[in-house]
């Protein structure tokens, strides 16, 4: 809200936004009609169109929703915005609520009627109930209805007889409010924002915001007020463009080289053997002495997470378990005040990993994060932690996150080994060297992507594929099966090439491509044979080699090779061939590649 025309500022915020959700879209505005809803199934672009049909819809006040179904499938009626019953009250919604249910079972007896099958109408519709009952103020509504509401919520509230007032409030998914010149914009992340002010306040949980009369003003759910802290954002609007590139994932592979080092810049110097991690400098004497380092993330950050219990034990020597954040939240695991849980979540915002760090927090564990974006809610709940610098990731497929995230976990257990002294000092010196070449050799890996093009169009009409590799390559096996199935929708699956013979081998015949990640580290002569095993069975061999290998080259149909490192430090060089492949195959066949089906960027429901 603020002077400028609301809708346009709307649109294009939602198209940033887009990557968190697309399966519909909706706008409310105050226009000649009054309060008025326009929504549509599908992407932005088809709600734009939609909205092109009514001419001039001035509104100097607006509000905008795309939509990742979770209650009734996606439709003009499920989007958002949703009205009150007297379509007074227009509102916007992200996150679940749980006893929806019951509340809509209470509202139809009191007469309601209901014409989406969500939860956010219900929502809405609670709060008109409680507004009329109490005959008080929309805010005060908001805030009563609010203690009675389980689940999580980022909503926005506009109220057809206060034209110039917004009420905001959150709990569990992410909300920023933009601070301009007499302007306010409201957004589930700063992308939205960035193109008109770099000032920000990021509500907390169980935060009321009521920007009136062209003020904030910011109180608890106990109707205390706080003072609002203004943010300054670092972000560039560059980086939240494709810059040329046909995609964003293109786009983000191929910023590697410059997001690894932004990771690593002002830590890492390695002729002077200097390895700073400021965030955790209050913690690190305590993390010396951990007893057990517990990680928890999902998808491609629990993938960054099992690359980090191969370092952590390697380097630091410390036992680590890598947990699923869904398993683990729900699990009653055995958590005491030595461990240290270290949180791994580009987003910072989602909501198994956030309710991990919440059940090991009350069980008096150290908690680290390890994210993407600044200011998100795993950032702030927990107690230290490492951003990973990379930039904002916008493709819905995870990749310059992953490969900052292993840096930053590489450093992370380096210090402590270092630190513990579980890591001799010229290993330490060497291995801090290693890392610093990372960034180039990532440059060089990114070269072979003409080739990888070529593998990619012989092998696009594969129904199915196996990516196989051990040690530290274990992990990027799974995540190249990953990359593979989300943006393809190709059947793929990772496993440590070991486990082949006790049962996917049975997959194998010469409709079977199998990645294999080969390079020259400690297990390279068992993946040899491992190889020899899939080749004996007419399986066809695309292999990750390191640059210089003969072995493999005999034996395999594609060899793609890679630049060496330390061990270690491989799977920051073998999962961008990998990378490269999804890609090419998912373009090939015509897939969305930045806004896959089924798929949001920022899983905020659990
Ligand atoms: C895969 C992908 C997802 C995310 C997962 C966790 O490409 O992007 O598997 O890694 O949803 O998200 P964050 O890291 O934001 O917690």
């Amino acid at each position: 809200m603020g002077e400028r025309e609301a809708l346009p500022i709307i649109i294009k915020g939602l198209k940033r936004l887009e990557y968190r959700g697309y399966d519909s879209a909706g706008v409310a505005l105050l226009d000649k009609e009054g309060l008025s809803i326009y929504k549509k199934k599908g992407k932005v672009s088809e709600l734009e169109n939609h909205l092109a049909k009514f001419g001039d819809l001035g509104s100097k006040i607006g509000i905008g929703h795309t939509r990742w179904a979770t209650h009734g499938e996606p439709n003009d009626v499920n989007a958002h915005p949703h009205y009150s019953s007297n379509e007074k009250f227009a509102m916007i919604h992200n996150g679940i609520i749980e006893n929806y249910d019951v509340l809509k079972t209470d509202l139809i007896k009191k007469g309601y009627e209901f014409r989406s099958e969500t939860d956010s109408e219900v929502f809405i519709k609670f709060i008109e109930d409680v507004y009329v009952n109490n005959y008080c103020s929309l805010e005060e509504a908001v805030r009563l209805a609010l203690h009675k509401v389980v689940g999580a919520y980022a909503i926005v509230i506009m109220n057809l007889e206060e034209p110039d007032t917004l009420i905001a409030a959150r709990k569990g998914s992410p909300l920023v409010i933009g601070v301009g010149e007499d302007e306010y914009f409201l957004a589930s992340d700063a992308t939205p924002i960035i193109e008109y002010t770099n000032q920000v306040v990021y509500l907390d949980d169980y935060e009321i915001a009521v920007i009136r009369n062209n003020k904030l003003q910011i109180k608890t759910i106990e109707n205390v007020e706080t003072n609002p802290y203004i943010n300054q954002l670092e972000m560039e609007l560059e980086a939240i463009e494709k810059g040329g590139y046909e995609h964003f994932m293109l786009k983000e592979i191929n910023e590697q080289p410059r997001s690894i080092a932004d990771c690593m810049r002002g830590r890492l110097d390695a002729k002077n053997g200097r390895l700073v991690l400021g965030g955790l400098r209050d913690y690190l004497n305590k993390f010396q002495n951990a007893e057990r380092i517990i990680i928890t993330a999902c998808g491609t950050s629990w993938h960054a997470g099992l690359v980090a219990e191969y370092l952590f034990e390697e380097f630091a020597r410390i036992p680590v378990e890598v947990e699923y954040a869904s398993e683990f939240r729900y699990r009653n695991p055995v958590i005491s005040e030595k461990d240290f849980v270290i949180a791994i979540s580009q987003s910072g915002e989602t909501a198994d990993t956030l309710a991990a760090i919440e059940l090991a927090k009350s069980k008096g564990a150290t908690i680290f994060g390890v994210c993407n974006v600044v200011g998100s809610s795993i950032a702030r709940a927990t107690h230290a932690g490492s951003y990973t610098h990379a930039g904002p990731e916008i493709g819905v497929a995870s990749t310059k996150a992953f490969t900052a995230q292993i840096s930053v976990l590489a450093m992370m257990a380096l210090k402590l080994g270092y630190q513990r002294g579980t890591i001799s000092e010229a290993r330490y010196m060497h291995l801090l060297a290693e890392l610093e070449t990372i960034p180039s050799k990532v440059e060089r890996a990114l070269k072979l992507n003409d080739k990888i093009k070529e593998i990619a169009w012989e092998y696009k009409d594969s129904r199915n594929f196996l990516y196989l590799g051990r040690g530290y390559n274990f992990p990027v096996a799974l995540e190249g099966a990953l990359k593979l199935k989300e943006i393809s929708y190709i059947h793929a699956e990772g496993y440590p090439a070991a486990e082949m013979k006790h049962g996917p081998i049975a997959l194998i015949d010469q409709e079977m491509p199998v990645v294999f990640i080969a390079t020259k580290d400690s297990s390279y002569e068992k993946v040899v044979s491992n190889i020899q095993e899939v080749k004996a069975r007419k399986g066809r061999i695309i292999a990750v080699v390191t640059e210089g290998d003969t072995t493999v080259k005999h034996m395999a149909d594609h060899t793609i090779e890679i630049p060496e490192t330390e061990e270690a430090f491989v799977p920051l060089l073998s999962v961008i061939p990998l990378q490269q492949l999804s890609y090419h195959i998912a373009v090939m066949r015509g897939c969305n590649v930045d806004q896959p089906r089924n798929l949001a960027k920022s899983v905020t429901v659990e």
